[in-house]
């Protein structure tokens, strides 16, 4: 495998950063994961968008120009022979003695891109089994709009739900309505057949598959709904699924032991996931 790591093309194996590191130190980065289906790396665009807002935000500057890391991210997957997986790419505010206020302006930002494989089959299978859910108490801050490194929370929920025999955590508000899962998105399926998902505007991250899903659900001739709904309405829920680059649509058949429906994949979930494949540039 091959890493690129500020400007060179690495073993895996040999691809570190330096000990000073923001990312390392203070998780004063921010980072991207892109699907690649089939050779192409979906929704490449839209990811460096949300990257560029993510730097914004944050007071970082881009590591090279735009365009660049686009094709510096079309290497990585190439030279890695990447025709299903994952890319991810990194951007920390760089490498300076450590110092919690910003650095000197001439510090150039960290950048990092991986890539993976994974393996469509298996992922498939997956996909037709469901997976199960557990709920967890919010305590991230409150800029998860942002997609930072800073992690920690979504670490402990994620293990919290291993640890409970599912694949997911889902952070729950003061008022017990659904945010998000650690990694992913999260939808119900209500009675009527209408597609339900929390408004991004209210502490969650904006999803780039949640964004292509909600065209794929327009074009199936599906209502989408973005409002907030409750832990009790997904366990009433005809369907729950869950969005993100890594799983795209994959069915929640379990919320806290309890059955969604009948406790299987529901036919809107797949329905969805086959259409998101059509859909995404
Ligand atoms: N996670 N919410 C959170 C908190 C996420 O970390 C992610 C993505 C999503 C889904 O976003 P998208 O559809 O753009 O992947 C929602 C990535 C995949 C990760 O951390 O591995």
């Amino acid at each position: 495998r091959i890493a690129f790591v500020n400007g060179r093309y690495l073993p895996h194996r040999d691809a570190s950063v330096h000990v000073e590191d923001r990312g390392y130190q203070f998780a004063d980065g921010v980072y991207e994961v892109c699907e690649v289906a089939r050779g192409h790396i979906m929704d490449l665009r839209r990811h460096l968008d949300r990257l560029d807002r993510s730097l914004r935000e944050l007071q970082m500057s881009w590591p090279t120009e735009r365009r660049a890391l686009q094709l510096i991210v079309q290497e990585v997957v190439r030279r890695n022979r990447v025709h299903n997986g994952l890319v991810y790419l990194q951007v920390t505010r760089g490498v300076a003695r450590r110092d919690h206020v910003f650095p000197p302006p001439d510090t150039k930002s960290s950048l990092v891109v991986t890539a993976r494989r994974n393996n469509p089959t298996a992922a498939q299978t997956n996909s037709e089994k469901g997976i199960s859910v557990i709920t967890v108490r919010e305590n991230r801050w409150e800029r998860v709009d942002i997609k930072t490194v800073g992690l920690l929370p979504n670490v402990m929920a994620r293990q919290a739900a291993r640890l409970a025999g599912a694949a997911e955590a889902w952070f729950v508000d003061d008022d017990g309505h659904v945010k998000e899962g650690a990694a992913t998105n999260a939808w119900i399926v209500t009675a009527e057949g209408t597609l339900v998902t929390r408004p991004a505007e209210f502490g969650i991250l904006r999803g780039i598959t949640r964004a292509v899903v909600m065209e794929v659900a327009k074009r199936q001739g599906l209502k989408v709904e973005e409002r907030s709904f409750s832990v009790d309405e997904a366990k009433r829920a005809r369907e729950a699924f869950i969005t993100a680059a890594t799983t795209v649509v994959m069915p929640v058949i379990a919320i806290d032991g309890t059955p969604v429906a009948n406790g299987h994949p529901g036919s809107t979930a797949l329905a969805l996931r086959e259409g998101f494949f059509d859909e995404a540039e």
